[in-house]
C-alpha cells in the first residue's frame, strides 16, 4: 500500500467548463503533469440540497464498481473523493462529441446510426442490464413526481386550464385527478416492481453518449462511450423499460424539439372566444415542428427503431401502459422546472401519455 498518496482531488487548473449543472459542475482540467482529465464535482449541500451530492456519490460508485468487461463502455475512472466535496475524475475523451450533436450535424448515415444502436443495445441489454437486488425506487418516485406536478399545475395561472377534462390532439383526456386515481388503483405501477429488475444506465439519452467527431472508419459507430449514469432522481436500477423509454424520448427528436421549442402548439391563446364559437375551447394540440431546420437530423435519420427491435428481442414486447406511464413521468419531472412553450408541451405530453397509459 502506498503511504504517501496525493490528496484527492489533486490540484488542477480548469481548462474548459463543460456543464455548469444545477447540482454539479463538469469541466476539463489540466493536472501538474500536463495531462487533461474531466472533473465532475458537487456544488455542495449549501447550494442545492443534499441530493446532488448523493447522486454524484452514487455515480462515482457506479463507475468504480463496473465489471472489467464493461469498463470500455465508460471513460476510465481516475479518482474519486468524498470529503469536503464529492466528485470524481475520469479520462478526457479528446475529439469526442455527444451523440446529440452527431445526430444534429447529420454525421451518420442510416446504416451508421443502425450500427450504433445495435452496438448500444447489445452492450446495454446483454452486459449492463444485470439482475439487481437494489430497493426499487421508481414507483414512489413516479407517484411523488406526478403529485408535485399536479400541485404545480394547480398553482399555475396559465396551465391550470389543463387540469380539467380536455382534448389533446383530438384524443379525449380525463381530468388529471381522475387519471391519477385510476393509475394508483390500476395494476400498472406494480408491474414496475415485478421482474426483471436490472442495473440501468438510468439517464440513457444521446447527450450522455460520446462518439469521435471525425470519421474513424468502419468502427466509428461502435466507438460509443457512455457517461453520466444514474437519473436525477437517483435511479440506477429498476425495470429495463426505463432505459428504453429515456432513450426513445430523445432519439425520436421529441426531447430536443421540446428543449429548443421547435414545436407547434395550439389552444393556449389568451382569447378563447374564437375557439369557443367552434365549441372546442378545451382542445389543445401539440406537435414537433418537423419543418424546422434544427430537426432535420432526427427527421432524416431514424435513431430509435433499431434499439426498440433489440429491446423486444431481449425482453419481449413493450408493455404499452408502462411505457406511456414512463413517458408521463419524464414529462412531469420537467413540468416543474421549465417555463413557457417548453412547459406547455411537457404538460400536454404528460396528460396525453397518462391517458394512453390508462387506455392501453
Ligand atoms: N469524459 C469526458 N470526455 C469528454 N467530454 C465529456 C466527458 N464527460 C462529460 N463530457 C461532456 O460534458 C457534458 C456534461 O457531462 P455530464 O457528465 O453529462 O454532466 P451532467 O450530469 O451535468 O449532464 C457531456 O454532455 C459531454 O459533452
Ligand atoms: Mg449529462
Amino acid at each position: 500500500m502506498p503511504t504517501t498518496q496525493l490528496p484527492s482531488p489533486c490540484t488542477a487548473q480548469e481548462v474548459q467548463l463543460l456543464r455548469d449543472g444545477y447540482w454539479d459542475r463538469t469541466a476539463i482540467v489540466a493536472i501538474d503533469d500536463g495531462s487533461k482529465r474531466v472533473r465532475k464535482i458537487s456544488k455542495g449541500a449549501k447550494s442545492a440540497g443534499p441530493w446532488g451530492q448523493d447522486n454524484l456519490r452514487a455515480e462515482a460508485n457506479y463507475l468504480a464498481t463496473l465489471e472489467a468487461e464493461l469498463r470500455d463502455c465508460f471513460p476510465p475512472l481516475l479518482d474519486t473523493w468524498d470529503h469536503a466535496t464529492t466528485g470524481y475524475d475520469m479520462g478526457y475523451m479528446d475529439g469526442y462529441i455527444d451523440v446529440g450533436q452527431t445526430a444534429r450535424q447529420q454525421l451518420f448515415n442510416q446504416t451508421q446510426a443502425d450500427v450504433m444502436q445495435s452496438y448500444l443495445g447489445q452492450r446495454l441489454f446483454q452486459q449492463l442490464h444485470t439482475p439487481s437486488t437494489a430497493t426499487p425506487l421508481l414507483v414512489e418516485n413516479i407517484k411523488n413526481t406526478l403529485h408535485k406536478t399536479q400541485v404545480c399545475l394547480q398553482e399555475h395561472p396559465q396551465l391550470s386550464c389543463l387540469l380539467d377534462q380536455i382534448q389533446i390532439n383530438d384524443i379525449p383526456v380525463e381530468s388529471l385527478q381522475e387519471q391519477l386515481a385510476y393509475i394508483y388503483k390500476s395494476p400498472i405501477l406494480a408491474r414496475f416492481d415485478a421482474s426483471p429488475q436490472v442495473r440501468l444506465h438510468g439517464d440513457l439519452f444521446l447527450e450522455n453518449m460520446l462518439l469521435p467527431s471525425a470519421d474513424s472508419g468502419p468502427d466509428w459507430p461502435r466507438q460509443l462511450i457512455l457517461i453520466d449514469p444514474i437519473s436525477v432522481a437517483g435511479i440506477g436500477a429498476g425495470h429495463p423499460l426505463f432505459d428504453l423509454g429515456k432513450y426513445e424520448s430523445y432519439a425520436t427528436g421529441e426531447l430536443p424539439a421540446m428543449r429548443q421549442q421547435r414545436l407547434l402548439i395550439e389552444g393556449f391563446e389568451d382569447v378563447k372566444i374564437e375557439s369557443n364559437s367552434k365549441g372546442n375551447s378545451n382542445h389543445y394540440r401539440w406537435a414537433i415542428d418537423w419543418q424546422d431546420e434544427a430537426m432535420q437530423g432526427f427527421k432524416n435519420i431514424n435513431w430509435h427503431s433499431r434499439m426498440r427491435e433489440l429491446y423486444t428481442q431481449y425482453y419481449g414486447p413493450v408493455d404499452t401502459a408502462m411505457y406511456e406511464l414512463l413517458q408521463a413521468y419524464f414529462a412531469a419531472a420537467m413540468v416543474v422546472c421549465t417555463q413557457g412553450r417548453e412547459q406547455q408541451a411537457r404538460a400536454l405530453k404528460m396528460r396525453a401519455s397518462l391517458q394512453l397509459a390508462l387506455d392501453s
